[in-house]
């Protein structure tokens, strides 16, 4: 399915293939709640929002998780508007909350070369939670540079530029409800 691009959203710019569907994004958030849910039965929940890219994905899954949690978010800067990784990643906002002794979720849109992701865990893991883990709407499988599983993954990636549902492209298309691939 194309996006088509009378799509008020789009800029006039046809998106080249819907990868993913609003419905099937919303089931995957099901069931990805439910193993969250399952996964953590004592201690407190942190769960730690990757800004922006997981916005919209960190407001659905939270929703699906049924035991008590906190939200925070971290701001790590990586990409500029380029649609390769610059190598690059600094952090902007760092989370008020203390880490120590906490189950800490970090949630990531996209998992792609892993850098940015490598990066955080170093650093969060100095801060002595109980447990750290990972889990990301999309993942390209092809992070030669993350050191540490992805526990909880919604979907396998294309290999492509993909954007929607808090992915962006220069800014745009983080508030296309789907995600589709980049032209
Ligand atoms: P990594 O450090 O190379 O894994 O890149 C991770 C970050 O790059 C993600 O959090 C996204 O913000 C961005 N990114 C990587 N691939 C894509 C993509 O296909 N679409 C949009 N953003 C992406
Ligand atoms: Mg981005």
């Amino acid at each position: 399915m194309t996006a088509s691009a009378a799509d008020p959203r789009l800029k006039g710019r046809a998106l080249k293939r819907v990868a993913l569907s609003e419905e099937t994004i919303a089931a995957r958030v099901r069931e990805l709640g439910r193993e969250i849910t399952a996964s953590y039965p004592d201690g407190d929940l942190l769960v730690l929002g990757l800004l922006k890219g997981s916005f919209i994905f960190l407001a659905d899954l939270v929703r699906q998780i049924e035991r008590p949690l906190h939200v925070d978010f971290l701001v790590a800067s990586s990409y500029g508007d380029a649609t390769v990784s610059s190598g690059m990643v600094r952090l902007v906002y760092d989370p008020e909350t203390d880490l120590a002794g906490k189950h800490i979720l970090l949630v990531e849109d996209i998992v792609d070369s892993g850098r940015t992701l490598q990066r955080l865990m170093t650093l969060l893991n100095e801060r002595n939670p109980r447990s750290i883990e990972i889990c990301a709407l999309l993942h390209k499988h092809i992070a030669t540079e993350l050191h540490h599983p992805t526990r909880f993954i919604g979907f396998d990636a294309p290999n492509e530029f993909l954007v929607g549902y808090g992915l962006d492209h220069a800014e745009d298309f983080r508030h296309v409800p789907y995600v589709a691939s980049l032209q």
